[in-house]
């Protein structure tokens, strides 16, 4: 547990921190996350405002997970109005701080009940619960963030101290904004990608969630494996979260007759279709940030191939030239082959096969899960890195729960 002063130096790093983390996703867990330790909290959830609706978008239990370790927590989205009938639904209806002893023993003044069915569903006890809004700097709430079982030195649940209160609302000013942030970054993305793939009408953003979203899970598992850093995890989830959505941005660039072609492509529309690889990276020319380097790297690199067969190859995105040195016999680029295809091109060109195969096409039919799996597994160490692929068997529960989050309609 932290110290008065310790919690003080932490709300002042945090607020610089936070402000870095660009994507929507990997800050909402990291804002839980430190605002549980903050005030020694078992569990916790943040809900954020969408439209007239509170979404219930991210959720961490301890003791739960302690339960099934190894594994991410399974949960669900789901909305629910802003009003005064639940807990969370009253503290962003009019903007004040919660503090309950018992959510089970909650006194009669209060408008709202607790919804048991989730302590129900998992056998888990929901005591003490401090629920505030997280309000921007124009006093706008942009969501709520619940913290559940306050624990104390032995691991008992109690009460939350009032004395965190004027703390930990000073942290939910600073998440509220790095959020609003994250929003707009992640609106920008979406709306680029709109432009480009959403062309198609028959293409969703789902697509684009899903396969960032598996590729940060393979990812994770298989920095984890690797021992990468915890520092070094977190911010690759951030970038190569960002940049898997973006790995076929560069469709934009391939005529309408090609990309939406209700059948197979002949060889020289193949080709042309290739070249959204490079018409990609070179969106990202200026490589400001490492955002903008690992969306360049992942758009060029997602269809190479681990044993050689892939595209483009060793070329200049900028020209399409084939660097100096590798060259096939007929002057063509030789395809990356292993380790020569970056990481972060490897894991999306996996995510981005599964999701292919699993989805409809306007030139294809989808296919059963069986066969789709079948697929990947004699692709490894043929189209796959077989690490990779290993990986992405080593969190399939993940990967499921990942594609009922993000259906296509
Ligand atoms: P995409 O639809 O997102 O597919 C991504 C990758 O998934 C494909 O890369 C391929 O490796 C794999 N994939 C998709 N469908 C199948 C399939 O039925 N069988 C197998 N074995 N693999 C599949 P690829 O082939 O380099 O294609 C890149 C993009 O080019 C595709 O993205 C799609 O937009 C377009 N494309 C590819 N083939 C066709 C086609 O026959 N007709 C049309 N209209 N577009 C195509
Ligand atoms: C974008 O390119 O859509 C914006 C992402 C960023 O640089 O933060
Ligand atoms: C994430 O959405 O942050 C990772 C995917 C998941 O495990 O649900
Ligand atoms: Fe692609
Ligand atoms: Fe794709």
């Amino acid at each position: 547990m932290l110290t008065e002063k310790q919690k003080f130096g932490k709300i002042i790093s945090l607020g610089i921190e936070i402000t870095q983390v660009k994507d929507l996703d990997v800050l909402l867990e990291r804002i839980l996350k430190e605002a549980r330790l903050l005030v020694n909290a078992d569990a916790g959830s943040i809900y954020v405002k969408e439209d007239d609706k509170l979404k219930f978008s991210y959720s961490q239990n301890d003791t739960l997970q302690l339960r099934q370790p190894g594994r991410k927590l399974i949960y669900s989205t789901f909305k629910m109005p802003i009003n005064n009938q639940s807990i969370a639904g009253y503290v962003a209806n009019t903007g004040d701080l919660l503090n309950l002893q018992d959510a089970y023993k909650l006194p009669s003044i209060h408008p709202f009940s607790f919804n048991r069915k989730y302590d129900d569903l998992s056998g888990y006890r929901t005591q003490s619960m401090l629920t505030f809004p997280l309000k921007t700097n124009r006093g706008d709430t942009i969501g709520v963030l619940q913290l559940i079982n306050a624990k104390n030195a032995r691991g008992k649940a109690v009460a939350f101290s009032k004395k965190d209160e004027p703390l930990i609302l000073h942290f939910a000013n600073m998440a509220a904004v790095a959020i609003e942030r994250a929003q707009m970054t992640r609106s920008m993305i979406l709306r680029t990608i709109k432009m480009a793939e959403l062309r198609d009408p028959k293409e969703t953003g789902a697509h684009v969630n899903r396969v960032a979203a598996y590729t940060v899970a393979i990812y994770e598992h298989w920095a984890a494996k690797r021992g990468v850093p915890h520092e070094v995890l977190e911010k690759n989830r951030d970038i190569l979260r960002m940049a898997a959505m973006l790995h076929d941005v560069g469709k934009v660039a391939i005529a309408d007759a090609i990309l939406k072609k209700p059948a197979r492509l002949d060889d020289a529309e193949r080709e042309i279709m290739k070249q959204h690889t490079y018409m990609g990276a070179r969106l990202f020319t200026e490589q400001y940030s490492e955002f903008d380097d690992a969306s360049s790297v992942v758009a060029l690199n997602h269809h190479e191939k681990w044993d050689g067969t892939g595209y483009p190859g060793h070329i200049n995105p900028f020209d399409a030239k084939v660097l100096p040195g590798y060259e096939n016999s007929d002057g063509s680029p030789r395809p990356k082959k292993g380790e020569e295809i970056p990481v972060f091109g490897r894991l999306v060109a996996l995510a981005d096969v599964y999701d292919a195969l699993s989805s409809k096409r306007a030139y294809k039919e989808r296919w059963e899960e069986g066969l789709v799996l079948e697929e990947l597994k004699v692709s490894s160490g043929t189209h796959f890195d077989p690490e990779m692929v290993e990986t992405f068997f080593a969190c399939i529960d993940t990967i499921r729960n990942i594609a009922e989050r993000y259906p296509d309609h």
